[in-house]
């Protein structure tokens, strides 16, 4: 039987915070600017005492800034006590699996107004540390002590994917120049140069240290250089990988029958899917994540689409090969396709199925809790026409999102519509 909300949710206003590295701040600075920018979107304003309940995704407060129990410190900090505040942490998907549980606190009548928020700082800690902190969402008694990290796992998928489709490695490269094309039209980015300004501010930088210039014959050349685009676990290399992280980002959802309240433009939650697997030691296959596949299914099921009704998608690309695995789970192209529709440009903003316009985890950023919460943002931005330089035309219609938690233990998968 299909499962369907018992009432239906809509988005009525976002906002995010600037992604980066910002030492001078806490995650609760960032979830303040995040927040003050949500109210700004609402249309109509929105009174803070309507707010019954947030759910904030956050993965490693305790190992990042040496604090636990966030929720209600973020609550309090934007005036929201004594609101029952809930911090939900799985891993990089910890953003989506928040926006998630309030959809089911909203469709169950629970509530009808409720906050959604992501965050995180990971800049403080050196980047040995942060890998050794990531890596706690892998499985610590088998993987870990076999010198698995994040990086090292999705290179092993990689190299099964490279290998089982005879794919050209050049692909996961086109992903990256990609996503760094995008993001630099994103102002809230924490890359906001395209591989081609990269280029050229390393030239200049080597010009006024006086060292000899490096010559590239174009993007390509300067990805394949090991010099400009070192190899972090073959076959990632540094632009293959989303940065360290920090970064907040906020959604106000709210019933369907009250959305027209709050603003003329809401966006409404239609499909929503979430699934699980155990660790990728135990999986037959490395060269797909299942999990995105079943959680895909639902939310398509849900929202009675295809995904060749999805217009635009943002997926979680925490590296250059998750990306092309999810176009394929996601269902936008077959299995063992997904590199030849990168090489392409089909997933470029003008190609068939655009995906991460906002840049992606890879050029945005990648602040873990916060992730799954902005994909909404640029769902907004997108469905809304406010995307500014990087709007898509014609202006969207449906929208969907793809959160990863570690290499698929969790995936979360929600499909977005606007009406007028
Ligand atoms: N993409 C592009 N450039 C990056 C980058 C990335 N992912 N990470 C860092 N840089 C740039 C920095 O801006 C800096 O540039 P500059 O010299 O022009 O100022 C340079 O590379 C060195 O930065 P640094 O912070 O010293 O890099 P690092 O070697 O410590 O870290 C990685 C690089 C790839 C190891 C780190 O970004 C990483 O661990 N990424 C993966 C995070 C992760 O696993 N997230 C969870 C996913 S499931």
């Amino acid at each position: 039987m299909t499962k369907k909300l018992s009432r239906g949710v809509a988005v009525v206003g976002v906002g995010m915070s600037k992604f980066g590295a910002f030492p001078e701040k806490h995650s609760r600075d960032l979830f303040v600017e995040a927040y003050q920018e949500l109210k700004q979107s609402v249309q109509n304003g929105f009174d803070p005492k309507e707010i019954e309940a947030f759910y904030m995704g956050n993965f490693s407060s305790d190992h990042f800034e040496n604090q636990a129990h966030l929720a209600p410190i973020v609550a309090s900090w934007v005036g929201l006590s004594p609101v029952a505040s809930m911090r939900i942490e799985d891993a990089c998907a910890s953003g989506g699996v928040a926006l998630r549980q309030a959809v089911l606190a909203i469709a169950s009548g629970q509530c009808d107004v409720v906050l959604v928020g992501g965050l995180e700082k990971m800049t403080d800690l050196s980047a040995a540390r942060v890998t050794d902190a990531l890596a706690l969402a892998a499985d610590t008694m088998f993987e870990v002590p076999a010198g698995f990290t994040f990086p090292g796992f999705y290179a092993s998928m990689a190299t099964a994917y490279l290998d089982q489709y005879h794919a050209d490695p050049d692909a996961l490269l086109k992903v990256g120049i990609k996503n760094h094309e995008n993001g630099a039209l994103n102002e809230k980015a924490q890359f906001g140069q395209r591989i081609s300004d990269v280029m050229a501010s390393k030239k200049a930088k080597a010009a006024q240290k006086g060292l000899p210039i490096p010559e590239w014959a174009d993007e390509m050349a300067f990805m394949k250089d090991p010099k400009a685009n070192p190899m972090i676990a073959w076959p990632l290399r540094l632009f293959d990988c989303s940065p360290v992280s920090d970064g907040a980002a906020a959604v106000l959802l709210v019933s369907e029958e009250l959305a027209q309240k709050y603003t003329d433009h809401p966006i409404y939650i239609i499909g929503a899917g979430q699934a699980s697997d155990g660790a990728l030691a135990e999986r037959d296959s490395l060269s797909s994540v299942p999990s995105a596949a079943h959680a895909a299914a639902q939310a398509y099921e849900m929202a009675g689409l295809t995904p060749d009704d999805i217009d635009f998608a943002e997926v979680h690309d925490c590296f250059t090969i998750a990306e092309v695995m999810a176009t394929e789970d996601l269902g936008f192209f077959p299995r063992g396709e997904g590199w030849k529709a990168a090489m392409a440009g089909e997933t470029a903003r003008d190609g068939k199925h655009p995906v991460n316009t906002s840049g992606g985890l890879k050029a945005k950023g990648h602040p873990v809790g916060a992730s799954g919460v902005a994909q909404v943002v640029e769902m907004w931005k997108q469905l809304n026409g406010l995307a500014g330089g990087r709007q898509l035309t014609p202006r969207p219609t449906v929208g969907l999102t793809h959160n990863v938690g570690g290499t698929g233990q969790t995936c979360v998968v929600h499909i977005f519509e606007r009406r007028s």
